[in-house]
């Protein structure tokens, strides 16, 4: 794993020397394809396994009583999700364009939320302020919902049981504010430089990669990720962007 020490020199010799910077970008977009490539082709046989075992209790519905099935099946699930998110995160900063309205895909995710939220008869309470005509943005769509997806997650993961989430959107000037804030468990000070590092997880069955890939998604759209967080209080994560 590289540190950031190690970051900041290689950056140094690709500002100062262009070969060097072509040959480091290079190095680093094979590196990528590399991990998304193997991540992918471990889901497909991993996949088929899933199905299996699947067939399986259905068939044989006693084996849910086997000891360790329920953790077999578990252990499998994490796999994929873990395979899913490093192959998205690695695609983190490769951006495909196109032009929508971002006032729409917000609300569309909210509604959708609040959707999933109802169906878990959560006790959650969610709430959102998105404003009419915030003009149109040019970004990645599938990966800018799947940063609002994933501070999301966070919020409701942090609430224990009762709580509530706020998503609250504002534009100034040519600035999107985006900001995700919930009242559940709150950050402990010396947890908050290090959660936007990958695989850096707190939570029983995490991955870590949450926040690094949506810090990614959003640093490749030209935008800042901050947090602020109270132990015991809440959380309050805000999205800048440029439109
Ligand atoms: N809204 C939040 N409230 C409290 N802690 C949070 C929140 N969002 C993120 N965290 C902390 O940051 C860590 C990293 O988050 P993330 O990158 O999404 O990975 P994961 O959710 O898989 O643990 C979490 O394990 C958790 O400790
Ligand atoms: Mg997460």
């Amino acid at each position: 794993m590289m540190h950031n020490i190690d970051i900041n020199k290689m950056n140094r010799l690709m500002e100062e020397n262009k070969e060097a910077k072509q040959i480091i970008s290079q190095l680093l977009e094979n590196h990528q394809v590399t991990v998304s490539t193997i991540a992918h082709e471990i889901r497909n046989p991993l996949t088929l396994v899933s199905s299996a075992l699947q067939i399986i209790q259905v068939q044989h519905p006693e084996v849910k009583e086997f000891s360790h099935w329920k953790q077999t099946m578990d252990d499998i699930d994490f796999m994929r999700q873990l395979l899913e998110e490093l192959s998205t995160f690695n695609n983190g900063n490769t951006l495909h364009y196109s032009v929508f309205s971002i006032e729409h895909l917000l609300k569309n995710i909210a509604i959708s939320f609040a959707i999933s939220l109802d169906e878990e008869e959560s006790e959650i309470e969610f709430s959102s302020s998105i404003p009419d005509s915030l003009g149109k943005f040019t970004g990645d769509k599938i990966k800018i919902e799947e940063v609002l997806l994933n501070l999301l997650k966070n919020a409701k993961e942090a609430i224990s049981d009762k709580g509530s989430i706020r998503l609250s959107v504002s534009r100034k000037n040519d600035i999107l504010s985006i900001q995700v804030k919930d009242n559940g468990c709150g950050i402990p000070s010396e947890r908050l430089e290090s959660i936007f590092e990958p695989f850096k997880t707190y939570k029983q069955g995490g991955t870590g990669l949450g926040l690094s890939l949506s810090k990614r998604i959003i640093e490749a759209h030209g935008g800042s990720i901050s947090v602020t967080s109270k132990e015991g209080n809440g959380t309050a994560f805000t999205v800048k962007l440029p439109i």
